[in-house]
Order: C-alpha cells, then structure tokens, then sequence
C-alpha cells in the first residue's frame, strides 16, 4: 500500500516525500504544478500525479487508483496567495480538503495528517499560545485552516477516520519560493549565502516563531506513527527555535557568520498590519510532547543556519540556487 501526500513537491512536501522514501515507503505526490527539481535524487522513487484539490474527481481518483493506507495532507494555498484570491483558496483549502476527508472516508484510508498553521491564531491572543488558546483568524488562510481542523475532527467522531493535525510555526529553510508573511527569516539566510543583498519586506521589530523545515518534517512523521491511543488533543501545536528572533536579530545571528550580510527594510503595509495585531511569541507544545514526545532537534538556531547553508551548498538544483553559496565561517 502506499502513503499520498497532497502539495508533495512543495517546500516541506518534497523534503516529506524524501523522509518517506529513505523509510521504505511507497509514496505518491499530488500537486498542482509538480516541481520535479524539488524531488531531485527520489524522482524515480515517487509517483506525480497531476491534480487539483479543488477537482473533487481529482482527488477522488488519485486516492482510488492508488491503493492509499494513509494521507498527509500538505496541498494548500499559502497566506500571501490567499489573501490575493480568497475565492481560489476556498476552493482549494477548504473544499479541497472536504474532498480529501470524503476520498478517505470512501476508499477505507485508515489515517490522515493534515498541515494546519500557528496563523489560526489571531484575535485576542497573548503572547504565549497552548492548544487550549481560541482560535479566531482574521486572514482567509487562517479561517481556511482552522475549519478543516474541526472538519477533520468532525470526521474522526463520525466516521472514525484517524484524522490528526500539526500546527508548526513559521517553517523555515533553503529553497522556500512561495510568498507568505514569515519568508523572509529563509530568504535573509539564502541572499546572505549567496553573497546578495536582501530588501526586507517586514519592519526591525517583526517576530514569529519559526522551525527548521527538518523539525517541520519530523512532527509531521512523528504525528503519524504515534499510536492511535496516544492521541487525544488532535490538533497539535508543534514549536522549533525558542526563543525566536525578530528580523533584526535574525540580521545579527547571521552576521555572525557571514560579516557581509546586508539588509535594507522596506516594510509591506498589509505584512505590517498582521504583525501589528499577530503577539504570538511562545509556542507552547506541551500536549505534542507528552502524548507523543515531540522534541524539535534544531531549537537553537546557530545550529539550524549552519545545517541550513550546508543544503544549500549540497543541493542547488533541488532548492532552485543558481549562485555561487559561501560557507559559514
Ligand atoms: N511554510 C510554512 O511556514 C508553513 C507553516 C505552517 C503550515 N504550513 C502548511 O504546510 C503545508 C505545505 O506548505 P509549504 O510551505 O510546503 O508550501 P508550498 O507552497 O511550498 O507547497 C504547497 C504545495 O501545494 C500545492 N498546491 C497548491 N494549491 C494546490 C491545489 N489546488 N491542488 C493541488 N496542489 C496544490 C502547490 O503547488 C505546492 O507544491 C501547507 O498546508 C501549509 O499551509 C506551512
């Protein structure tokens, strides 16, 4: 039998695919504009399929003609693209992944990870955030997510499929292409490796808690595996570097190790306008760690932009670097 994976040649999709395949798995890629690059060295282990979530036929398909035990769900559109075209991205994020849940539900898929995000909190939060925080969005990402996580609750307590989800924070790591309101902590790394000056799209002060696309990968993996009766809060808060840097610091930390690095602020008003209300500083992760015993293996983050600029450096073609990547120092 084989494992799907929606948004399969994405940024943390292929790095999941790549996990998947050195565990043995069989794994089939779904995804809407497949980037064969991003598969680089698995290309000829994995199944592309070509589809849209938003085609429930689609996804039906790929589910029935695949022989699929269990689905991570990855396929989504991100912040930035979201906000520019809400109605695409309720098609896509939210009835997608009705129609994910009702291909499971259909063709007996015995477990389903689903990607939610810290962005479905929002309004009202403080500065720490446990599982038990209320989760009230104002983006129509964070609406998106936050319905299919209680969609794919709904399913578990109706239908009994296994339906788990992770919310990591800001994901960070080479290779990073779609636009969203955290990037710039993976391109200020990737411009500075490369010798290129970076024009930041966010304010000194801007923060968010961030996790290496490694640990990104590993809860998701983790989240899987763990034993059906461990899981009893569901939805999962998961948390990385800690503490986290604002833009500024992350400008210094990699001073550090390239002197060279420059950065100009030319802050986005709309960026701007959700870091102001967004307070989120402390992922608390207490519930993953004691059901599950999620660790990340990259919390501090000199360990995390060396590791960082090394897959740089190993893997060009796979993260789309075309310029010549320094190592640190
Ligand atoms: N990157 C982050 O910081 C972050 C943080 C928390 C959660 N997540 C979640 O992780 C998942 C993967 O995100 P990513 O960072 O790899 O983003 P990404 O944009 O690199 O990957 C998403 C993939 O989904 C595909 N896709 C988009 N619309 C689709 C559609 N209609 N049908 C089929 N495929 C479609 C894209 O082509 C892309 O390959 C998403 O669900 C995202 O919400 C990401």
């Amino acid at each position: 039998m084989a494992k799907l994976i929606t948004g399969g040649t994405g940024f943390i999709g292929a790095e999941l695919a790549r996990a998947l395949v050195r565990q043995g798995e069989r794994v089939v890629v779904f995804d809407i504009a497949p980037n064969y690059a991003r598969l680089d060295d698995i290309e000829n282990q994995v199944k592309v399929v070509q589809g849209n979530l938003a085609n429930w036929h689609e996804v039906l398909n790929v589910v029935k003609e695949n022989d699929i035990e269990g689905i991570y769900h990855l396929g989504s559109m991100l912040s930035v693209p979201s906000e520019a075209n809400p109605w695409a991205s309720f098609q896509a994020n939210v009835c997608g992944t009705m129609y994910v849940l009702e291909a499971a539900r259909l063709f007996g898929v015995k477990t389903i990870v689903f990607s939610s995000s810290i962005t479905t909190y929002a309004l009202g939060v403080t500065e720490v955030v446990n599982d038990e925080t209320i989760q009230c969005p104002t983006t129509m990402y964070g609406c998106g997510k936050v319905y299919c996580e209680l969609l794919g609750r709904f399913y578990r307590r109706k239908f009994g499929l296994d339906f788990r989800s992770v919310r990591c924070p800001s994901v960070i790591g080479p290779g990073v292409k779609t636009p969203g309101v955290a990037q710039f902590y993976s391109w200020m790394i990737e411009h500075a490796a490369q010798g290129k000056a970076y024009e930041c799209y966010v304010t000194e002060e801007a923060k968010m808690p961030i996790i290496y696309i490694k640990d990104a990968v590993k809860s998701t993996n983790m989240l899987y595996q763990a034993p059906k009766e461990q899981i009893n809060t569901v939805n999962y808060n998961v948390a990385g570097v800690n503490p986290t840097l604002s833009a500024k610091e992350l400008e210094l930390a990699i001073k550090k190790y390239i002197p060279e690095v420059q950065v100009t602020y030319k802050p986005d008003p709309e960026v701007t306008e959700f870091y102001r209300t967004f307070r989120v500083q402390v992922f608390d992760d207490s519930k993953a760690r004691e059901e599950w015993g999620w660790t990340a293996s990259y919390p501090d983050f000199d360990k995390l932009v060396v590791d960082f600029i090394e897959e740089m450096h190993s893997h060009p073609k796979r993260y789309g670097i075309s310029n010549k990547v320094f190592m640190v120092r």
